[in-house]
């Protein structure tokens, strides 16, 4: 199970009344269709569908996912994670960038390709763009379609959805209750995880696991109240800036999932009131060792507004031995040590410097970067996610500044025509 260290140089405020809204949102976890991401792992309904859909395309040498926003940074992040022994070539066409797609296009043959269309809503102008731009390039005809592009969107409504049933096209369902950014565990991030040879009945059962833990630790010291009262509290105190930085570089990619299901979730003008709050946590994504080379002076001696979420990994697959024979003072210094105790070391320093700066963080550690504990923090987080926007009293689910952006995307378009 992960655990949950944190540290804060202020005296910590009582937490009854984050205990209240806890109560409250295991709750609404159970039975409110809102919360339905968190139900997700109940059954393998969706996980057979996509198992059905990889036997089918499973001869298939590269896999393009179309998708942007929840429809991408899931997928991506499992892929980052989980591929390091798939011979199978991965491309995601997440914006509408015509060099960038030119160039992941230029090498490819189309019969080689599965193209996996995402959008929840079946409408997203960048998703839907893209998506002709393949069939163009792969000179597909209509009764092709069907071979090459497998489409996953809203069981009912939506364009794609009506596009899938007039061609035929292998279509995967986004249950209409789960939000994008928190779908990951829907066919949205599994078939890719499937076909990147990541073991998704393991991700499930971390989440799972997780669930059970947050559900039955009735002490104050349950994973999820700890951290969101801790969130919460410093919010209060004006840390307005979430850094997470695991010690992982498999995890980089766990960062930016992150990144959009904080500040989307988060982020928001009215309150549940309907009040004006401008609420929100500015995510930063960061990874260890490397950003101690990077952003970490400013985290550690610039605005007081920042909350770390350190992410420590204790046992890894592979190591290093550092001894040698050099007699260079900076080298010799390796006598005996490994790799992974050097980053150990580091990371154990950069939690002593933090604590003397009188910095606050959470400390989480994972026991292996793999797919029961990866399963664990992706619930974990959208738990968390959930936690704080109820602590915050906003809608953790909507995201009006997005759609405002979409609109008036498509009003600019009209005008110019
Ligand atoms: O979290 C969200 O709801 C958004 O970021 C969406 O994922 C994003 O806008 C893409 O939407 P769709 O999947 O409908 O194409």
């Amino acid at each position: 199970m992960i655990s949950l260290n944190y540290f804060t140089a202020e005296k910590e405020t009582d937490i009854s009344a984050s205990k209240a809204h806890f109560e409250n949102i295991k709750t609404k976890f159970l039975n409110d269709k809102n919360y339905s991401f968190f139900n997700i792992t109940n059954d393998n309904k969706l996980l057979n569908e996509c198992k059905q859909v990889y036997e089918k395309f499973k001869s298939k040498k590269v896999f393009v996912q179309i998708g942007i926003g929840g429809s991408h940074l899931g997928p991506e992040m499992l892929f980052q994670t989980f591929s390091a022994n798939s011979n199978r070539r991965f491309i995601f066409i997440n914006n509408i960038d015509s060099e960038e797609i030119f160039n992941q296009l230029k090498n490819l043959t189309p019969d080689d390709c599965l193209f996996y269309v995402v959008s929840k809503s079946g409408t997203t102008a960048e998703t839907l763009a893209a998506l002709t731009i393949v069939i163009k390039w792969g000179k597909f005809n209509s009764n092709e379609l069907k071979n090459h592009i497998v489409f996953c969107t809203d069981p009912v409504v939506g364009d794609l959805r009506k596009f899938s049933k007039d061609y035929e096209i292998s279509t995967l369902d986004v249950p209409p209750e789960v939000g994008g950014r928190f779908s990951i565990l829907t066919p949205v991030g599994i078939l890719p995880a499937i076909f990147c040879g990541a073991n998704v009945e393991e991700i499930f059962e971390g989440a799972q696991l997780l669930k059970k833990e947050i559900l039955e630790d009735k002490t104050e010291n349950n994973l999820l109240l700890k951290a969101g009262h801790f969130i919460f509290d410093q919010y209060t105190k004006n840390k307005n800036e979430t850094v997470i930085m695991p010690y992982s570089s498999k995890m980089k990619y766990f960062s930016f999932w992150f990144t959009q299901l904080w500040a989307e979730s988060l982020g928001k003008k009215r309150n549940l009131k309907d009040e004006k709050v401008y609420s929100g946590l500015t995510p930063i994504p960061a990874y260890g060792a490397t950003d101690q080379h990077s952003q970490i002076q400013l985290f550690m001696e610039g605005p007081l507004n920042k909350v770390m979420i350190f992410i420590d990994v204790a046992k890894r697959k592979n190591d290093y031995d550092l001894s040698n024979d050099f007699t260079y003072e900076s080298l010799k210094k390796f006598k005996g040590l490994t790799l992974n105790e050097l980053l150990k070391a580091e990371f154990q320093g950069t939690l002593k410097a933090f604590s003397e700066a009188k910095r606050p963080y959470l400390h989480l550690t994972i026991d292996e970067c793999n797919e029961q504990f990866i399963g664990q923090l992706i619930l974990f987080f959208e738990c968390l996610t959930a936690f704080v926007g109820q602590l915050m009293q906003v809608n953790p689910f909507d995201q009006p500044g997005v759609e405002a952006g979409k609109r008036y995307a498509w009003e600019w378009i009209a005008e110019k025509k």
